[in-house]
């Protein structure tokens, strides 16, 4: 029997304050948390949207340690960008707030207590790498060295990026501590550890038995982890930023893990909302618990949070936990060091008003049961064949009809034809399907079918030809424009939860009061004589110029990691100074400078060496005009044995530096010098 729910508490994955944030996250967790939020509120149910940034982490103390400043500060700049860009998005959280606020600090810590004073943890010392010189134990993300499977150098403690390769960080050979560069030491360490495997049994029959219904990645991600069976995982570390480990003795330099700690940061932000009614939120069986993700957090969601509230002892369990798969960017994993990814921020400067555009091509593509891509080519046929060529351009021919013929206002419906009977009861079906879709999490299938009530309207319309009827038949006009009008009212509801700006202005141009999910379907939204407003276009045509812009900045960026990529070539072996000593590096004047006949690759230069004139031969042709050498001043060795080069004597080689790309660059004193003035 399905169970009855009076409320339901809906939380979004609490994103890392250590950088902006990009489509990938609002395609995977932000936009579906909130169309399913809207739909929810529309209907007259009780609903708390949560949301709030993961503050705690190593990667924040690696980029604050990257940038010269304190932990905090990144996150205070993080977390307000990212609360900015989601308030212009539209994500309409009750509540954003932060895992460094007081209320979290004392709610994770009176929960670690709970669950300590309960005996739900158990107590293990190991050795882990600790850096003598900058006297702390090391993260394995700190921690690089070579890959013990494909050799690769810079592999880290958790995971070799080069073969993909888990790994511990002992495995790695030759480890080098990340922050100083020394050879870590092992050290004996003790933690607290959330003993999962006592847990397996229930979790395994909650989830595999009694929540079939879960999503089949979620699903099948649960089931492997099961099937390897449960390990006592470490709550948490050694680390100067996170919340101290609540207890007397034994912790010092101890933090909670953040995945300890984040997801109760969902708990501490209801409390921080709702001081004295937050209970309900969290404790009360009939409130339903839904968790959306991306899939890199499925198992601390299905997983190891249950356990937590389990053992806990008083709290609800997740009733589904959407998960979605990763959406990448013109056919390239997303990533934040790589800077490939479209950053909201930005989106907004380049895309002004643009934000349902967004929303509404994220839907479309949504990686709910796979990982998909994003294109701006793909965001640009949306936009101009979609939005604009159908939603924008039945409502507008709407409203400017009504306009033309009766001054803005609602016309009577007359008799209906048998055609007008067969669009409104097609349409009557798609409220039904919009329902079941966004019932079952399914965003993308929910939102084409909410287009289709845009589609059906779009054809009446083309199919009636309004237009042509004016001069002999105005009562049908009146009659086709009066379904045309209650149409475009019920797109105004039925896209709230997933283009609230749009469906928002929409309602404006109508003069619409009301907007309840239980009025979609209706065909007297808008009253006989009810005035409409002038109507203004719901969305634009996107030029192809705005397009190349978007996709050059990507090839820039790929251009600049693949120049970054290309790392200096290893220093050569050590020698003695008395070795260093026997080169002559002199400065010289070119005098003369030309092209050696068929050769490519070659310039012969007639050099002033300060004593008298010599003749080098150098392979940078491909890299310079020989006329915008004569006169420079250049390095060269002089004491090079003379040697002949397509018959021209070479009497010394002149020095350049070459860049990753191979391009050469010949190398001057900085300033004007004597002619055979030594370089040392
Ligand atoms: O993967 C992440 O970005 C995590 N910061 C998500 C945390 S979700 C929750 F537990 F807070
Ligand atoms: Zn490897």
């Amino acid at each position: 029997m399905e169970k009855k729910f009076k409320r339901t508490t809906v939380t979004s994955a609490l994103p890392y304050a250590n950088g902006p944030v990009h489509i990938g996250h609002l395609a995977g967790v932000y936009v579906p948390a909130d169309i399913y939020v809207r739909y929810l509120r529309l209907k007259g149910e009780e609903v708390l949207f949560i949301g709030g940034s993961d503050e705690h982490g190593v990667p924040i103390t690696l980029r604050a340690r990257k940038e010269g400043c304190t932990p905090q500060d990144i996150v205070d700049r993080y977390h307000n960008l990212i609360k900015k860009s989601f308030e212009e998005f539209g994500i309409s959280f009750d509540i954003y707030s932060r895992t460094t606020s007081p209320v979290h600090t004392e709610t994770a810590s009176q929960f670690f207590r709970t669950l300590y004073d309960k005996g739900e943890f158990i107590e293990k010392t190991s050795e882990q790498y600790y850096d003598e010189e900058a006297r702390q134990f090391l993260a394995d993300r700190y921690i690089t060295g070579e890959c013990p499977h494909c050799h690769a150098q810079g592999a880290y403690g958790d995971q070799c990026e080069k073969c993909g390769t888990s790994l511990s960080p002992t495995e790695l050979i030759n480890p080098k501590s990340a922050i100083s560069g020394s050879k870590p030491v092992l050290r004996q360490t003790k933690h607290w550890y959330l003993p999962l495997d006592r847990h397996e049994d229930w979790l395994r029959h909650w989830i595999l038995d009694e929540h079939k219904e879960w999503r089949p990645n979620v699903y099948g991600q649960c089931k492997s982890w099961l099937d390897m069976h449960l390990q006592p995982r470490a709550v948490s570390r050694d680390l100067d930023w996170g919340i101290p480990v609540p207890l007397d003795e034994g912790a010092e330099g101890k933090v909670l893990y953040v995945w300890f700690d984040a997801p109760i940061g969902y708990i501490s932000n209801t409390k921080e909302l709702l001081p004295d009614s937050w209970e309900k939120w969290w404790k009360s069986p009939d409130t339903r618990l839904v968790h959306f993700i991306g899939k890199d957090n499925i198992v601390f969601h299905c997983i190891v949070f249950p356990a937590m509230l389990k053992a806990e002892g008083s709290f609800i369990l997740p009733d589904n936990v959407p998960a979605n798969e990763f959406l990448n960017l013109e056919g390239d994993k997303i990533s934040t060091s790589k800077n490939w990814a479209v950053w909201l921020h930005e989106y907004l400067a380049d895309f002004p008003g643009k934000q349902d555009v967004l929303r509404y091509v994220l839907t479309a593509n949504a990686p709910e049961t796979k990982d998909n891509d994003f294109t701006w080519k793909d965001f640009q046929a949306r936009n101009n064949n979609e939005l604009v060529a159908i939603f924008g351009n039945f409502v507008n021919r709407a409203l400017v009809l009504t306009w033309k013929y009766f001054e803005g206002k609602v016309p009577a419906a007359g008799a209906l034809t048998d055609y007008d009977r067969a669009t409104l009861e097609e349409f009557a079906g798609v409220k039904e399907s919009v329902e079941h879709y966004l019932d079952n999490f399914r965003f993308r299938d929910a939102q084409k079918e909410a287009m289709n009530l845009a589609r059906i309207g779009n054809k009446y319309l083309a199919d009636t030809e309004p237009w042509k009827l004016a001069k002999t038949d105005p009562a049908r006009v009146a009659t086709i424009l009066n379904i045309a009008l209650q149409l475009s009212a019920n797109l105004g509801i039925a896209f709230e939860p997933f283009l609230p700006f749009s469906a928002a202005k929409l309602r404006r141009m109508l003069g619409m009061d009301a907007c309840e999910w239980g009025l979609l379907g209706s065909t007297s939204l808008l009253a006989e004589g009810h005035q409409t407003e002038k109507p203004e276009l719901l969305f634009e045509k996107i030029e192809d110029s705005a397009i190349e812009a978007q996709v050059q900045k990507l090839l820039d960026t790929k251009k600049a990691n693949e120049a970054q990529a290309q790392t200096a070539a290893p220093v050569a072996a050590p020698i003695e100074y008395a070795d260093f000593e026997k080169l002559d590096l002199r400065v010289g004047t070119v005098l003369e400078c030309s092209r050696v006949p068929k050769s490519d690759k070659l310039l012969q230069f007639r050099i002033d060496d300060g004593l008298q004139q010599r003749t080098i031969v150098s392979g940078i042709a491909k890299h310079y005009q020989p006329e915008e050498l004569v006169g420079r001043q250049v390095c060269f060795v002089a004491n090079l044995a003379p040697r002949k080069l397509r018959g021209i004597l070479s009497e010394g080689m002149i020095l350049s530096a070459e860049a990753p790309d191979g391009t050469l660059s010949v190398v001057s004193p900085q300033r004007p010098v004597q002619p055979g003035s030594q370089v040392k």
